[in-house]
């Protein structure tokens, strides 16, 4: 079950509100109470107060009330959930665990988290050892100070098959398979060579006969990523050797590290980014290191990968206009206006993302090194926005000169308005888009009509302008007969929110059974709807049920009702009404509601990662005509069809 007020009510004594707000608000003790200037509007007198007998604070000014983990969730942008797991690390309380498995799982991951933290602190101080001379040398030269390496608890792997494994197999507790699980070591038997956990043969790994593991991170700086709470979950390593095979080297997916999820440096920068409402998104370890270093502590980076879809809203949690600083050389250029897109359907009101453009062949570690914290800061402040990386992507190096070309044009940024998911938003793009084609087509073009509804008429028309470079590419690549007036055809389209239907109907077996937030709190907790709307109202039902431990049917839609979600939730109980979906109904038995809930959710888990690997095989497709990518691309779409269909 969520948690219990019992739970809740030991946090609250054990932490005394004052304890936590004199961390941000200076407070001066008055008999039984504290009070200080208000941090939740702008005062110069102070009206905020602080009671521990309570355990609440008060603002006689703009009435801000609430406790401890109120308190938190207000001024530091963690979620509920997020604010009872630290405070009950803080209070040294365990926190509930829900069933066997989630028990099980739970105590697995919390013997790797001391896997992690002791190979952490190995590598640290691998740095200060002899053996670690050239990595501490290396970072000192590339102008990190010792608190940064500190503070990063930047470490060195020596250059030694057997290094971590042998100093880690002397801890109490520490066993290979659990190094191997942690992706610290790799087992040849266990990978088939991939370097990929869990290939193995049923038995292998167990059966004695598996050759011992290596060390996977070799002559290697070391970064240490932490997850949101700041557990050491997965590293990147840089190769000191100039002729390794790869600069950075990162762990592989473990129970622990999901490298789409997390964003390095995110624990250290979530409070300084909420605080400054504005958050810095780099491309490299180093960068982010360098930018910390320099005063910017809200700077963040993904992990050996492109920004993802997950990795944008967790962005938005910390601000709302994300700022990406992407490295000013082609690649760089690719990847901003890949994350661009990326986010188009994800928009929401108030929530963007702003780009800026560093000179060629920099990135922000050396911009900052060459010309200084307020050279940066400059640049920072030119930052562009989302529309114009759009435009430029759209329209830069596009020949417009011709009337078909112009037709082509407005079909392009057709297509793109058709991936804008908020209608507002959309339309909003459609009247700036038809702005620009005028000035850009010198006032020879007036358009009056909108490029959203062309959009939706799309006249199939075999012509679509490429940027040059991409022309050239397409030319000598293609070879499929037919692919190119595939291109515009519905079949290509990847459409998203097809799981939509099963967000549906999860929620409506929540409202129809509450007892399954309880027993499965965890898939339903962690797991991002893809509409805004019905993603709110999953957060807006967790939270309710972490609030009232006996919640039933009655009091959670009153509870819906009450807080605006009537809407929804009658599109939701009018599918409900559906007879394939019987395991749903208010009346089904236990049992089935259950299987139900183990089969929507898979299907509904299957149907959104295949969406997303097909978009990303759509993205590669337009980069990278070929055959194979072409049939991965087929069979990504006939099994979502499939997935979907059933
Ligand atoms: P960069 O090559 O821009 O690295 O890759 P960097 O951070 O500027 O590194 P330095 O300054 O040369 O030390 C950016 C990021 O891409 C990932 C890493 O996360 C890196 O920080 N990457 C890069 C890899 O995962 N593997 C690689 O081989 C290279
Ligand atoms: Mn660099």
């Amino acid at each position: 079950m969520g948690f219990t007020p019992d739970f809740l009510d030991e946090i609250r004594n054990r932490i005394m509100v004052s304890d936590v707000v004199a961390r941000r608000v200076r407070l001066v003790r008055k008999g039984h109470e504290h009070s200080g200037l208000c941090p939740f509007h702008s005062e110069k007198t102070a009206s905020f107060t602080v009671n521990d007998d309570k355990g609440f604070y008060h603002c006689f000014g703009c009435g801000a009330h609430g406790d401890v983990i109120k308190f938190i969730t207000e001024t530091e942008g963690l979620s509920f959930l997020e604010t009872v797991e630290r405070l009950a690390g803080q209070a040294g309380l365990e926190m509930p665990t829900y069933n066997p498995q989630d028990r099980q799982r739970s105590a697995q991951k919390k013997s790797l988290y001391d896997v992690m933290e002791a190979a952490c602190r190995y590598f640290e101080s691998g740095l200060a050892a002899q053996a670690g001379k050239t990595g501490l040398d290396y970072l000192t030269r590339r102008g990190l100070s010792h608190d940064t390496i500190k503070k990063f608890r930047l470490g060195y792997a020596p250059d030694n098959r057997s290094a971590i494994r042998d100093a880690l197999l002397s801890r109490d507790g520490i066993t290979e398979d659990m190094m191997v699980t942690a992706g610290l070591l790799i087992r040849l038997a266990d990978d088939g060579g991939t370097g990929k956990p869990g290939t193995a043969k049923p038995g292998t790994a167990k059966s004695g006969t598996a050759k011992p593991g290596y060390d996977r991170f070799r002559h290697r700086i070391m970064f240490p990523i932490t997850d949101r709470q700041g557990r050491v979950v997965a590293f990147g390593g840089r190769a000191l050797a100039t002729d390794a095979k790869a600069k950075y080297l990162n762990s592989p997916e473990t129970p622990l590290f999901h490298k789409g999820r997390l964003l390095y440096n995110l624990a250290g920068a979530r409070k300084a980014s909420y605080d400054k409402g504005r958050v810095l998104v780099v491309e490299g370890y180093m960068d982010v290191i360098a930018l910390v270093q320099a005063g910017f502590p809200n700077a963040v980076a993904p992990l050996g990968t492109a920004v993802t879809e997950d990795q944008i809203i967790e962005l938005w949690r910390l601000a709302p206009e994300p700022l990406m600083c992407f490295d000013g050389d082609r690649a760089g250029l690719q990847a901003a206006y890949r994350v661009a897109e990326k986010s188009l359907p994800l928009l929401k009101a108030g929530h963007s993302l702003r780009f800026v453009r560093l000179p060629d062949k920099e990135d922000p570690d050396s911009y900052i090194g060459g010309h200084g914290a307020q050279a940066f800061r400059n640049l920072l402040a030119k930052a562009r926005n989302l529309i114009d990386i759009i435009w430029d992507m759209k329209t830069v190096s596009v020949a417009a000169d011709t009337p078909e070309q112009q037709a082509g044009l407005e079909q392009s940024l057709a297509e793109t308005l058709s991936g804008i998911s908020n209608r507002t938003i959309r339309g909003y793009y459609d009247r700036e888009f038809q702005k620009r084609l005028v000035t850009l087509l010198g006032g020879a073009f007036i358009p009056d009509h909108s490029l959203e509804k062309s959009a939706r008429k799309k006249n199939h028309s075999d012509y679509s302008p490429k940027p040059y470079d991409k022309k050239d590419k397409f030319t000598r690549k293609i070879s499929l007969p037919g692919v190119k007036s595939l291109k515009n055809t519905a079949m290509f389209k990847v459409g998203n929110s097809g799981g939509i239907k099963w967000e549906k109907l999860l929620i409506l077996m929540v409202l129809n059974h509450p007892w399954l937030i309880r027993e499965h709190h965890e898939e339903f907790a962690t797991t991002h709807f893809d509409s805004a709307e019905l993603d709110k109202l999953r957060c807006e039902i967790i939270d309710v049920s972490l609030r009232e431990s006996d919640l039933d049917r009655k009091s959670l839609y009153s509870h819906l009702l009450k807080t605006g979600y009537g809407r929804a939730l009658k599109v939701i109980f009018e599918q409900g009404k559906s007879k394939l979906n019987r395991y749903a109904w208010p009346d089904a038995a236990r049992q089935d509601v259950e299987q139900g809930w183990f089969h929507a959710f898979n299907r509904y888990r299957r149907i959104y990662d295949l969406e997303k690997e097909l978009k990303a095989a759509e993205m590669d497709l337009t980069e990278d005509m070929t055959e194979d990518v072409f049939a991965r691309f087929l069979a990504l779409k006939a099994e979502l069809e499939n997935a979907k269909g059933q």
